[in-house]
């Protein structure tokens, strides 16, 4: 079978890495690719947003089946075209991934099923949103609708935090992604990140992690896309995720299905959870990066076969092969980010790295250069190990993290360390 990766990130690179570890896969291309998925597959120059230009590309290579990595094709409805053209692909429509893309939507959606998540209210007013804040009160959690990168969320301490975010949001900080707004209770807890596959009727859970968020250790400093992961999430226990199944998952996919939109593809449920019970945080409509290298590094070569079930409607004949095991990813990123930083710097000790079915170093923001690997974003390198312990999975990570000569790049000394 022909196998198309859309996605240039850690994410998608570690999604090929597993679809290779499965006989079926005959050949693979990833679109646009990176310097480790160029030293795995074939690599393609496409707009992977433009769903015309996909739907071409796979007629053009006899593609059998599209695995979309990141949000923004989702949202640009490359799922949609692909279906219409009759090839089978992993992700949701961009009608479901509105579950992503609109936190006012999931919020209506959680609301009509009664599924436990924050209190909210949605404006398009900024003064009504202030009244809102006065009434209510502090903590509170301000957040621009749309889609804004990870970075349109406003924790606010004070009521005074509140009303600036309002101001910054309807000041046009967030482009029409902060035109609507919506304010939220402010939730306690531990937050972990629980993995369903769904295929529009049937929800199979995979698996389940906690990444961190913020730049420096301890938890402190600016958030990022994710400095780092570890899979299981102890916090998350079988009855806490039997409870999520069955007080959120199931009722919010089985409305969408209801109104004509199911969703087809992994569904990341942020959970908070306190005191043995979870709340939704938020829904993703794609696998969480750098979650996805942990589990892919668990879930090896069935993760084809699990993708391709949920893209045929099979999923109620599959079970997830759990093995007792831990994996660990440490991002390595290129000094500066998530501020400005520097592109082109050479990453050397690459080949001092073991790379087998417990260690691999996943690419995020890399190309490759006449035989030299290159610095070519921020979160650049996702070091990830598996053992029997979680401690043995870190141990492995930094021992490999070790080797890498980059002194243009930092990582966290510190991932995992809520779980050890
Ligand atoms: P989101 O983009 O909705 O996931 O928000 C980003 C992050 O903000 C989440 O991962 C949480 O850490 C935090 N957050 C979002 N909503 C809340 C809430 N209602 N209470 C507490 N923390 C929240
Ligand atoms: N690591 C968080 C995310 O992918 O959204």
């Amino acid at each position: 079978m022909n196998i198309l990766v859309l996605g240039s990130g850690g994410r998608e690179h570690a999604l090929a890495w597993a679809i290779l570890q499965n006989p079926k896969c005959d050949r693979l291309i990833c679109a646009p690719g990176n310097a480790g998925m160029e030293a795995l597959a074939e690599c393609a120059d496409l707009d992977i947003c433009d769903g015309g230009q996909v739907v071409e590309f796979c007629s053009d290579n006899a593609i059998d089946f599209v695995v979309i990595g990141p949000e923004a094709p989702l949202a640009a409805g490359v799922a949609d075209a692909l279906r219409a053209a009759g090839i089978a692909c992993f992700g949701p429509s961009a009608a479901a991934a509105r579950l992503e893309a609109s936190k006012a939507f999931t919020k209506e959606i959680c609301a009509a099923v009664n599924a436990p998540t924050a209190g909210y209210a949605h404006f398009t007013d900024a003064q009504a949103a202030r009244a809102y804040i006065r009434e209510q009160g502090a903590p509170i959690v301000i957040k621009a609708d749309g889609l804004a990168a990870g970075k349109g969320v406003i924790i606010a301490m004070t009521e005074a935090e509140a009303e600036a975010a309002i101001d910054l949001m309807f000041g046009g900080e967030f482009g029409a992604a902060g035109a609507e707004v919506v304010i939220e209770e402010f939730m306690e807890g531990e937050e972990a990140s629980f993995f369903v596959l769904v295929d529009g009727n049937t929800c199979l859970a995979i698996g389940t992690a906690q990444d961190h968020k913020r730049v420096g250790d301890g938890d402190t400093g600016p958030n990022t896309g994710g400095m780092g992961a570890y899979s299981p999430a102890p916090v998350l226990t079988n009855a806490i995720a039997e409870a999520a199944m069955a007080q959120i998952i199931h009722p919010t996919m089985a409305e969408m299905a209801r109104r004509g939109m199911p969703y087809q593809g992994v569904l990341y449920a942020g959970l908070m959870i306190k005191d043995g019970q979870a709340r939704l945080v938020e829904y993703n409509a794609r696998f969480g990066d750098p979650e996805c290298q942990v589990l892919m590094l668990r879930l090896g070569g069935q993760a084809l076969d699990l993708m391709l079930a949920c893209a045929e409607g099979r999923l109620q004949k599959m079970a997830v092969n759990w093995a007792e095991d831990h994996a660990l990813c440490v991002v390595m990123a290129a000094q500066g980010y998530p501020g400005a930083y520097a592109k082109g710097s050479e990453i050397k000790g690459l080949e001092a790295c073991p790379e087998d079915s417990a260690h691999m170093v996943f690419h995020a923001g890399t190309k490759a250069q006449a035989g030299r690997v290159l610095a070519n974003g921020g979160r650049v390198l996702g070091i990830t190990a598996r053992g029997a312990t979680l401690a043995e999975a870190q141990a492995r990570a930094y021992g490999m993290v070790d080797r890498i000569d980059w002194p243009d790049g930092f990582c966290r000394r510190d991932i995992g360390w809520r779980a050890l």
